[in-house]
């Protein structure tokens, strides 16, 4: 009894010696104090405390050392919100009754903003949710590059351009990190399918792999200052991306300085050595691959717990490989769960809810509007046929590891019922997908033609005709763990929406997705507007713009292909997309997205950075300050925006550079800067962008580095990748 009184953690005393020890407040948290605790504890445990660290003990939790205080890790998913609570040992959900959360809107809705503060203030709200839930990691976000149209979980990231997602990750980071929660940037890297995920070996040149598929990762990492970063499960030149010595050890911690702390995919581990010696620092979910559900096999068995044990006895391994593993995971501990000073979150609150609104609202992108089909005006007495399972289905379940326990979700029917007081709303569901279901296909049994007709039947009758269609989050859809097999919309959208235009033309088309889809309609009807995952406000947001409240200022994060065949990926056969089932070559190289499009002169149906507005806005006297800029200088791009309609409004202006004449390939223009602003009514904003000059070099792999090539370049202005209002010729001598 006496013994237990006087059993204080001695973590605590370490960390209150030092309290004693230092001066003042900012000492306690000052890195230098920090590495000195971390130096001292790691000198109290043993060799077995320090492995089982490095390890999972559970789904989403690594052990702490109980006889100092040192506490368990604990991570959740995802993105786009804190995943519902898993069970200990298996995929399958606790069943708790405090873990419903606010539903934020899915990153590719947040890159359509091309809004950085937005950012911030989505980092903020889902990071105050996860502190709230008791989560130290949160795993997310995910950057990877929109390579492929089919990919399954694009919805989960930021688009096809490195510069946009670089400038949307970062102050998510912060936002979620300010909160004392980590973020884990994810997955590391040129995780661009779903298709044989777990193991496809990925070729491609350092040029692209540099120039397209990093960026994004490097800014996180040093700009962001990301605590954790999640290695994907695929192979990058046949070495696992969770234990890749070239990713890991040589570019991320040695060139990018990473002090953080590598977590596996779940399942993504696969060698013990290669575990130990290749950079990575705690496994996760082997014997999982994300999705499966495996409790044969027993953590102790994991690479990195006894067979890692035993190459450090043996002294095979030395044991500073372990101590520097420990060190980055302490080093994430003093950030988080063993920080003093951090907050302690909250969720489900208004401000979260109004800042999901607001991220919808301005993501979403108006593509086309006739005889200003939008807005409709919610004061007159019309009948408006709402048509679609889109309409209706929930979107924040399904979809793999990113899905969430909703406390609340406005499906779009609901959203305009709350907006469309005076309308008579006719609903009809048109087509039906099925239940949801991860892993396999459940096809509906309703009856699709008795849908279809009664769909026509309501389209007949009403003023104006919303067809709310696209994907979803089922199996093959916009879903983990698999791609779509085709193009075009599912479950007969398109031959519904044929018999619907013919019975009424007043119709407009609303997409639900995270992906480009076909649209052989397009010409047949008056409007379309392209509208994501959006979480919890999902219908309030959707009817804030198609009644006019918001102004949509969203602009595309990726190119929507006529064809699927037009797309860079699907241009070069089987080994490009989706690999031959061992490896897949990057065959179109730094020419992903519109770098394609433009310079294969390849029109799309919806260009990068496409996006009307109810409004009209004109760029003027749009100049450079200088005529020739050296390195290490910056280019500061000045004009005018003028909103030459009557409603208030935001543009997004956006500035890509090309090389004239350059020595190796090199895509026509490439976004290099852009910036988001709101102007009133009939007025003018002065607006200017200032561009790195460093930011023009390409990667140069005859010296494994960046070379700034001297000579001319163009400088593109303009509110869309194929609507340029605005050249510059500049030198860089
Ligand atoms: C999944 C996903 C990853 C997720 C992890 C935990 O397989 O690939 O994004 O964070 O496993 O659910």
């Amino acid at each position: 009894m006496v013994r237990n009184i006087f059993k204080i953690s001695v973590v605590a005393i370490i960390c209150n010696a030092m309290t004693v020890m230092t001066v003042n407040a900012q000492d306690i948290n000052s890195s230098k104090s920090i590495e000195t605790k971390i130096e001292n504890i790691i000198s109290l445990l043993t060799i077995e405390e320090k492995v089982a660290m490095c390890h999972a003990q559970s789904k989403f939790s690594t052990p702490g050392v109980e006889r100092l205080g040192v506490p368990e890790l604990w991570m959740s998913d995802g993105p786009h919100g804190v995943r519902g609570e898993i069970n200990w040992d298996n995929w399958g959900y606790a069943g708790w009754t405090n873990d419903s959360i606010t539903a934020f809107p899915a990153l590719t809705c947040l890159a359509a903003t091309f809004n950085p503060n937005l950012s911030k203030d989505y980092g903020i709200s889902i990071g105050e949710e996860a502190r709230y839930r008791k989560k130290d990691v949160l795993l997310g976000p995910g950057v990877n590059m929109y390579r492929s149209p089919l990919n399954g979980r694009n919805f989960e990231y930021m688009g096809e351009d490195p510069f946009l997602a670089s400038k949307m990750v970062v102050p998510y980071i912060q936002g979620v990190q300010q909160n004392g929660v980590a973020a884990c940037v994810k997955h590391f890297a040129l995780n661009n399918q779903e298709v044989w995920r777990d193991h496809i070996n990925v070729e491609v040149s350092d040029r692209a792999l540099h120039e397209i598929y990093l960026p994004a990762f490097k800014a996180a990492v040093e700009e962001g200052k990301v605590w954790s970063i999640m290695g994907s499960y695929n192979q990058f030149r046949r070495q696992f991306c969770c234990h890749n010595d070239l990713l890991l050890n040589k570019i991320l911690k040695k060139d990018w300085n990473f002090d953080g702390v590598v977590i596996t995919d779940w399942g993504g581990a696969h060698d013990t050595k290669q575990a130990a010696l290749n950079g990575l620092d705690i496994e996760m979910g082997t014997g999982t691959d994300g999705l499966t559900t495996s409790t044969k096999n027993a953590y102790d068995s994991y690479y990195l717990a006894n067979p890692f044990l035993k190459l450090l006895k043996s002294g095979e391994i030395a044991e500073d490989v372990l101590n520097d593993k420990v060190r980055r995971i302490l080093r994430l501990m003093f950030r988080t769960n063993m920080n003093p000073n951090r907050s302690f979150g909250r969720m489900n609150n208004q401000e979260h809810i109004d800042v999901a609104r607001k991220i919808a609202g301005e993501g979403i992108v108006l593509l086309k509007n006739e005889a200003s089909f939008f807005p409709i005006d919610a004061s007159k007495k019309i009948t408006i046929a709402v048509i679609g399972e889109n309409a209706t289905k929930s979107m924040t379940i399904g979809g793999g590891s990113s899905e969430l326990k909703a406390k609340n979700e406005i499906a779009p029917l609901e959203g305009l019922k709350n907006r469309y007081k005076n309308a008579t709303i006719k609903y009809a569901m048109g087509y039906a997908s099925g239940p949801s279901a991860y892993d396999r296909v459940i096809p509906s049994t309703l009856d699709a033609n008795k849908l279809k007709q009664e769909a026509i039947e309501v389209a007949t009758k009403a003023d104006i005709v919303l067809f709310f269609g696209g994907l979803n989050k089922n199996h093959l859809q916009d879903c983990e763990g698999a791609d779509r097999k085709e193009f075009k919309l599912p479950f007969g959208q398109d031959e519904l929406l044929n018999e619907l235009i013919k019975v009424n033309p007043n119709i407009g088309v609303v997409l639900i997705s995270g992906n480009a889809v076909e649209m052989p309609w397009i010409s047949e009807i008056k409007a379309l507007m392209q509208t994501w995952y959006l979480g919890s406000v999902a219908g309030n947001a959707i009817a804030d713009v198609i009644s006019g409240d918001v102004n949509p200022s969203g602009k595309l994060p990726f190119s929507f292909p006529k064809k699927l065949s037009d797309n860079a990926a699907h241009s070069f056969g089987e080994l490009s997309y989706p690999g031959d089932g061992v490896n897949q070559y990057y065959k179109e190289d730094i020419l992903v997205g519109y770098r394609w499009f433009d310079t294969k002169k390849i029109k799309p149906l919806f260009a990068f950075g496409e996006g009307q507005s109810y409004t009209t806005f004109e760029l003027s006297k749009w100049t450079a300050d200088k005529k020739e800029y050296t390195k290490n200088e910056s280019i500061l791009i000045s004009g005018n925006v003028s909103n030459t309609g009557n409603i208030d409004g935001s543009e997004v202006v956006q500035v890509y550079v090309g090389k004239l004449n350059s020595k190796v390939n090199r895509a026509e223009k490439e976004l290099k800067g852009f910036q988001k602003i709101e102007v009133k009514k009939g007025e003018n904003a002065a607006a200017s962008i200032s561009i790195d000059v460093n930011s023009l070099s390409f990667y140069d792999e005859s010296i494994s580095n960046w070379n700034l090539e001297k000579g001319d370049y163009i400088i593109y202005i303009g509110n869309s990748s194929n609507n340029i209002s605005k050249k510059i010729k500049i030198t860089i001598k």
